[in-house]
Protein backbone atom coordinates (compact mmCIF):
# COMPACT_ATOMS: atom_id res chain seq x y z
CA UNK A 1 0.00 0.00 0.00
CA UNK A 2 2.55 2.34 1.26
CA UNK A 3 6.08 2.47 -0.34
CA UNK A 4 8.95 4.76 0.93
CA UNK A 5 12.80 4.50 -1.17
CA UNK A 6 15.78 6.40 -0.32
CA UNK A 7 13.87 9.03 1.81
CA UNK A 8 15.84 12.15 2.07
CA UNK A 9 14.43 15.27 4.27
CA UNK A 10 15.83 18.36 5.59
CA UNK A 11 14.95 21.26 7.92
CA UNK A 12 16.42 24.12 6.43
CA UNK A 13 20.33 23.19 6.06
CA UNK A 14 19.98 20.24 8.59
CA UNK A 15 19.23 16.68 7.47
CA UNK A 16 17.14 14.46 9.48
CA UNK A 17 15.99 11.55 7.38
CA UNK A 18 18.65 10.05 5.31
CA UNK A 19 17.69 7.35 3.16
CA UNK A 20 14.88 5.83 4.73
CA UNK A 21 13.36 2.86 3.06
CA UNK A 22 10.09 0.80 4.19
CA UNK A 23 6.93 -0.73 3.21
CA UNK A 24 3.36 -1.28 4.50
CA UNK A 25 1.38 -3.79 3.30
CA UNK A 26 -2.65 -3.85 3.29
CA UNK A 27 -4.26 -5.50 6.13
CA UNK A 28 -1.00 -5.22 8.61
CA UNK A 29 0.42 -3.24 11.02
CA UNK A 30 4.15 -1.66 10.89
CA UNK A 31 5.51 -0.09 13.55
CA UNK A 32 8.25 2.75 13.03
CA UNK A 33 9.80 3.21 16.59
CA UNK A 34 13.02 4.86 17.93
CA UNK A 35 13.98 7.67 20.68
CA UNK A 36 12.47 11.26 20.38
CA UNK A 37 14.12 13.03 18.01
CA UNK A 38 15.18 10.62 15.59
CA UNK A 39 12.56 11.53 12.58
CA UNK A 40 9.70 9.66 12.95
CA UNK A 41 7.38 12.46 12.92
CA UNK A 42 9.11 13.81 9.75
CA UNK A 43 8.86 10.71 8.07
CA UNK A 44 5.04 10.87 8.67
CA UNK A 45 4.51 14.69 7.47
CA UNK A 46 6.72 13.64 4.46
CA UNK A 47 3.97 10.70 3.69
CA UNK A 48 1.29 13.74 4.15
CA UNK A 49 2.94 16.04 1.70
CA UNK A 50 3.55 18.39 5.18
CA UNK A 51 7.31 18.37 4.53
CA UNK A 52 9.25 18.48 1.27
CA UNK A 53 11.69 15.87 1.13
CA UNK A 54 15.17 16.43 -0.81
CA UNK A 55 15.31 13.18 -2.47
CA UNK A 56 13.56 9.96 -2.47
CA UNK A 57 10.26 8.59 -3.38
CA UNK A 58 6.93 7.71 -2.00
CA UNK A 59 4.19 5.49 -3.75
CA UNK A 60 0.94 4.76 -2.27
CA UNK A 61 -1.29 2.53 -3.85
CA UNK A 62 1.76 2.10 -6.62
CA UNK A 63 1.49 5.53 -7.92
CA UNK A 64 3.83 8.24 -6.96
CA UNK A 65 2.87 11.30 -4.20
CA UNK A 66 5.73 13.58 -4.94
CA UNK A 67 3.51 15.80 -6.78
CA UNK A 68 0.23 15.85 -4.60
CA UNK A 69 -0.42 18.50 -2.05
CA UNK A 70 -1.20 16.66 1.23
CA UNK A 71 -4.88 17.58 1.09
CA UNK A 72 -4.94 15.15 -2.10
CA UNK A 73 -3.31 13.07 -0.47
CA UNK A 74 -5.81 12.85 2.21
CA UNK A 75 -8.73 12.76 -0.69
CA UNK A 76 -6.88 9.93 -1.97
CA UNK A 77 -6.99 8.08 0.80
CA UNK A 78 -4.48 8.59 3.85
CA UNK A 79 -5.42 9.19 6.96
CA UNK A 80 -3.30 11.01 9.67
CA UNK A 81 -3.32 11.47 13.10
CA UNK A 82 -1.08 14.14 14.53
CA UNK A 83 1.27 13.54 17.72
CA UNK A 84 -0.48 15.51 20.12
CA UNK A 85 -3.94 14.99 18.52
CA UNK A 86 -4.37 18.20 17.22
CA UNK A 87 -8.29 18.72 17.72
CA UNK A 88 -10.18 21.56 17.92
CA UNK A 89 -10.70 22.98 21.09
CA UNK A 90 -13.41 25.04 20.85
CA UNK A 91 -15.13 22.94 18.50
CA UNK A 92 -17.55 20.02 19.73
CA UNK A 93 -17.18 16.71 19.46
CA UNK A 94 -19.35 16.22 16.39
CA UNK A 95 -17.47 19.66 14.11
CA UNK A 96 -14.40 18.02 15.14
CA UNK A 97 -15.29 15.02 13.13
CA UNK A 98 -16.70 17.08 10.38
CA UNK A 99 -13.69 18.42 9.88
CA UNK A 100 -12.31 15.46 8.88
CA UNK A 101 -15.23 15.35 6.19
CA UNK A 102 -15.44 18.70 4.94
CA UNK A 103 -11.26 18.58 4.52
CA UNK A 104 -12.38 16.13 1.73
CA UNK A 105 -15.31 18.03 0.23
CA UNK A 106 -17.47 15.15 1.22
CA UNK A 107 -21.07 15.92 2.85
CA UNK A 108 -20.84 16.53 6.41
CA UNK A 109 -24.49 15.31 7.31
CA UNK A 110 -23.87 11.93 8.48
CA UNK A 111 -20.83 10.80 10.19
CA UNK A 112 -20.69 6.88 9.34
CA UNK A 113 -22.10 4.53 12.14
CA UNK A 114 -19.45 2.45 12.19
CA UNK A 115 -17.51 5.09 13.23
CA UNK A 116 -19.61 4.94 16.81
CA UNK A 117 -19.13 1.01 16.99
CA UNK A 118 -15.71 1.76 17.03
CA UNK A 119 -15.67 4.66 19.36
CA UNK A 120 -19.43 4.47 21.62
CA UNK A 121 -18.17 6.74 23.99
CA UNK A 122 -17.79 9.65 21.82
CA UNK A 123 -21.75 9.44 21.06
CA UNK A 124 -22.50 10.52 24.03
CA UNK A 125 -20.47 13.48 24.23
CA UNK A 126 -21.26 14.60 20.35
CA UNK A 127 -21.75 17.92 21.99
CA UNK A 128 -19.17 18.90 24.28
CA UNK A 129 -16.54 20.81 22.68
CA UNK A 130 -13.16 19.19 22.34
CA UNK A 131 -10.88 21.18 24.94
CA UNK A 132 -13.38 19.43 28.13
CA UNK A 133 -12.41 15.67 26.77
CA UNK A 134 -9.77 14.15 28.83
CA UNK A 135 -6.53 13.00 26.59
CA UNK A 136 -7.38 9.69 25.96
CA UNK A 137 -11.13 10.77 24.79
CA UNK A 138 -9.28 13.45 22.36
CA UNK A 139 -7.07 10.65 21.36
CA UNK A 140 -9.66 8.90 20.17
CA UNK A 141 -11.88 11.42 18.63
CA UNK A 142 -8.29 12.45 16.48
CA UNK A 143 -8.11 9.06 15.57
CA UNK A 144 -12.46 8.55 14.94
CA UNK A 145 -11.36 12.38 12.64
CA UNK A 146 -9.35 10.45 10.42
CA UNK A 147 -11.55 7.58 9.95
CA UNK A 148 -14.54 9.26 8.56
CA UNK A 149 -12.97 9.57 5.41
CA UNK A 150 -12.31 5.88 5.51
CA UNK A 151 -8.85 5.84 4.64
CA UNK A 152 -7.11 2.82 3.03
CA UNK A 153 -3.98 4.00 4.71
CA UNK A 154 -3.65 5.18 8.35
CA UNK A 155 -0.64 7.25 9.79
CA UNK A 156 -0.89 6.98 13.70
CA UNK A 157 1.91 9.17 15.42
CA UNK A 158 2.36 8.48 18.73
CA UNK A 159 -1.41 7.26 19.69
CA UNK A 160 -0.84 5.92 23.37
CA UNK A 161 1.28 9.39 24.37
CA UNK A 162 -0.11 10.67 27.53
CA UNK A 163 -3.00 8.43 27.22
CA UNK A 164 -4.32 6.65 30.37
CA UNK A 165 -3.73 2.54 30.34
CA UNK A 166 -7.67 1.82 30.37
CA UNK A 167 -8.02 3.94 27.17
CA UNK A 168 -4.49 2.96 25.65
CA UNK A 169 -6.45 -0.79 25.85
CA UNK A 170 -9.09 0.58 24.00
CA UNK A 171 -7.03 2.34 21.99
CA UNK A 172 -5.22 -1.50 21.01
CA UNK A 173 -8.71 -2.83 19.75
CA UNK A 174 -9.50 -0.37 18.12
CA UNK A 175 -6.25 -0.74 15.97
CA UNK A 176 -6.79 -4.54 16.29
CA UNK A 177 -10.02 -4.42 14.48
CA UNK A 178 -9.01 -1.95 12.03
CA UNK A 179 -6.23 -4.42 11.20
CA UNK A 180 -8.45 -7.52 11.10
CA UNK A 181 -11.00 -5.84 8.69
CA UNK A 182 -7.84 -6.82 6.30
CA UNK A 183 -8.14 -4.01 3.43
CA UNK A 184 -6.20 -1.21 6.02
CA UNK A 185 -2.13 -0.38 6.15
CA UNK A 186 -1.52 1.03 9.28
CA UNK A 187 1.93 3.15 9.94
CA UNK A 188 2.07 3.37 13.63
CA UNK A 189 4.57 5.01 15.30
CA UNK A 190 5.17 4.06 18.84
CA UNK A 191 7.35 4.32 21.72
CA UNK A 192 5.91 1.83 23.91
CA UNK A 193 7.43 -1.11 23.33
CA UNK A 194 4.67 -3.67 25.11
CA UNK A 195 1.63 -1.65 22.82
CA UNK A 196 4.12 -1.98 19.64
CA UNK A 197 4.65 -5.68 19.91
CA UNK A 198 1.04 -6.91 20.66
CA UNK A 199 0.21 -5.24 17.26
CA UNK A 200 2.82 -4.85 14.65
CA UNK A 201 3.53 -7.19 12.06
CA UNK A 202 6.81 -5.72 11.26
CA UNK A 203 9.03 -3.39 13.15
CA UNK A 204 11.58 -0.53 11.54
CA UNK A 205 13.89 1.16 14.22
CA UNK A 206 15.23 4.37 13.40
CA UNK A 207 18.41 5.91 14.77
CA UNK A 208 19.17 9.16 14.14
CA UNK A 209 16.98 9.40 10.78
CA UNK A 210 18.45 6.12 9.29
CA UNK A 211 16.58 2.78 9.74
CA UNK A 212 19.03 0.78 11.66
CA UNK A 213 16.91 -2.36 12.84
CA UNK A 214 13.69 -4.27 11.23
CA UNK A 215 11.90 -7.02 11.25
CA UNK A 216 9.51 -8.94 13.73
CA UNK A 217 9.95 -7.16 17.80
CA UNK A 218 10.14 -10.33 18.89
CA UNK A 219 13.28 -11.40 17.12
CA UNK A 220 14.76 -8.20 17.88
CA UNK A 221 17.37 -8.70 20.78
CA UNK A 222 17.11 -7.46 24.32
CA UNK A 223 20.61 -5.64 23.71
CA UNK A 224 19.56 -4.30 20.37
CA UNK A 225 16.05 -2.68 22.29
CA UNK A 226 17.97 -1.34 24.88
CA UNK A 227 20.15 0.29 22.85
CA UNK A 228 17.62 1.55 20.42
CA UNK A 229 14.63 2.14 22.31
CA UNK A 230 15.35 2.50 26.49
CA UNK A 231 15.56 5.46 27.73
N1 LIG B 1 10.29 22.30 12.29
C1 LIG B 1 11.54 21.89 12.56
N2 LIG B 1 12.61 22.65 12.26
C2 LIG B 1 13.87 22.22 12.52
N3 LIG B 1 14.16 21.04 13.06
C3 LIG B 1 13.14 20.23 13.36
C4 LIG B 1 11.78 20.60 13.14
N4 LIG B 1 10.98 19.60 13.54
C5 LIG B 1 11.80 18.64 14.01
N5 LIG B 1 13.09 19.01 13.91
C6 LIG B 1 14.27 18.22 14.29
O1 LIG B 1 14.27 17.03 13.51
C7 LIG B 1 14.66 15.92 14.29
C8 LIG B 1 13.59 14.84 14.18
O2 LIG B 1 12.40 15.32 14.79
P1 LIG B 1 11.06 14.46 14.79
O3 LIG B 1 10.80 13.98 13.43
O4 LIG B 1 10.03 15.29 15.45
O5 LIG B 1 11.51 13.25 15.72
P2 LIG B 1 10.62 12.17 16.50
O6 LIG B 1 9.23 12.27 16.00
O7 LIG B 1 11.30 10.87 16.23
O8 LIG B 1 10.72 12.53 17.96
C9 LIG B 1 14.91 16.43 15.69
O9 LIG B 1 16.28 16.65 15.84
C10 LIG B 1 14.15 17.72 15.73
O10 LIG B 1 14.76 18.63 16.62
MG1 LIG C 1 7.48 12.61 17.03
Amino acid sequence: MLTIHDLCVSYGESQVLWDVGLHVPAGQVVCLMGRNGVGKTTLLKSVMGLLKPRTGAITFRDRPLTALSSDRRARQGIGYVPQGREIFPDMTVLENLRIGLIAQGLPTATIPDDIFELFPGLQTMLHRKGGYLSGGQQQQLAIARALVTRPQLLLLDEPTEGIQPSIILEIEAIIQRLKEAGNMAILLVEQYVEFASRLADHVFVMEQGSIVLEGKLDDMSDADLQRYLAF
